[in-house]
């Protein structure tokens, strides 16, 4: 039976990331977000943490290689690429070292790469580290709108909010497959690729621990502490040696029913605390 993806619980798993250069990009996750890269290939890394996980090879700087969203159940996962192939979606198996047999693909109008499948191992315990698990991608796009259509229209992620310009265009749709505000968003940019990947700290003393983690590793943070105004999250972003931009967030908005918002169009703007920053 067809069943959407907030139906099989989709959640964001992994993200699997080209880099120039791979190395140094397994090298800074392992020390900034306090994971532990293993060398997979001559060129590719699997750098994971608690509940964080990602896989690196080597591409185009801000560009995915996958993203994968994990589903609750083998039952989620057959009914989502039934609902997939009912929306004319054609899934096709997928291999993932990080997703049990079963997983299947789709490519989104941008050519992301997308997978879903069941999660290979349990989540890994804290062993005393910084909680943060891996929480939301938002992608960089010239067409919004295309990209909701697809998530939302075809795969049956939930739209939570959508930023709008005056004249009615969408400039960021925010979607979910569970009741966390979003695990996808997609930015308007003049490029395609990512924008940005988050992590979700939980509470905001976990983010200042996060802050004071990160300038012990000599990090600067480019944006926040701030509170978003979609989402309602703490955030603050630090930059990759790609310039990839990550966020570790904190208070994100739960929805169990409300109608989508609409939110006015504002360009990125420094933050104050109390003011609604439209990025998230
Ligand atoms: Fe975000």
């Amino acid at each position: 039976m067809p069943v959407t993806a907030m139906q099989a619980s989709a959640y964001l798993h992994h993200l699997h990331l080209h880099s120039p250069d791979p190395d140094r990009l397994a090298a800074f996750y392992a020390s900034a977000m306090d994971m532990t890269a293993t060398a997979t290939g001559a060129d590719s890394w699997s750098v994971s943490g608690p509940s964080r996980r990602l896989l690196i090879s080597r591409g185009p700087a801000k560009r995915l290689a996958h993203a994968a969203f994990a589903v609750r159940d083998a039952e989620g996962l057959s009914g989502l690429r039934a609902h997939a192939q009912a929306n004319g979606l054609e899934p096709k198996a997928a291999e993932c070292p990080m997703f049990a047999a079963g997983a299947f693909s789709t490519v989104d109008p941008d050519e992301n790469l997308i997978l879903f499948g069941l999660a290979k191992h349990a989540p890994s315990e804290q062993d005393g580290r910084l909680r943060a698990p891996l929480q939301h991608l938002t992608l960089a796009s010239r067409d919004v709108k295309a990209i909701e259509n697809f998530y939302a229209g075809k795969l049956g992620f939930g739209v939570s909010d959508r930023v709008v310009r005056e004249n009615g265009e969408v400039t960021t749709s925010f979607m979910r497959g569970n009741h966390e505000h979003h695990n996808l968003a997609c930015f308007y940019q003049d490029r395609q690729g990512i924008d940005h990947h988050s992590y979700e700290a939980g509470e905001w003393d976990t983010l200042r621990d996060w802050c004071d983690w990160l300038a012990e590793k000599g990090l600067q943070l480019i944006w926040g502490p701030g509170r978003h105004g979609p989402g309602n999250n703490l955030f603050i972003f630090v930059a990759d040696p790609d310039e990839n931009w990550i966020e570790i967030s904190a208070e994100i908005e739960v929805i169990h029913d409300r109608e989508v918002k609409h939110w006015p169009h504002a360009e990125r703007t420094l933050n104050l605390w109390g003011c609604a920053i439209m990025r998230s």
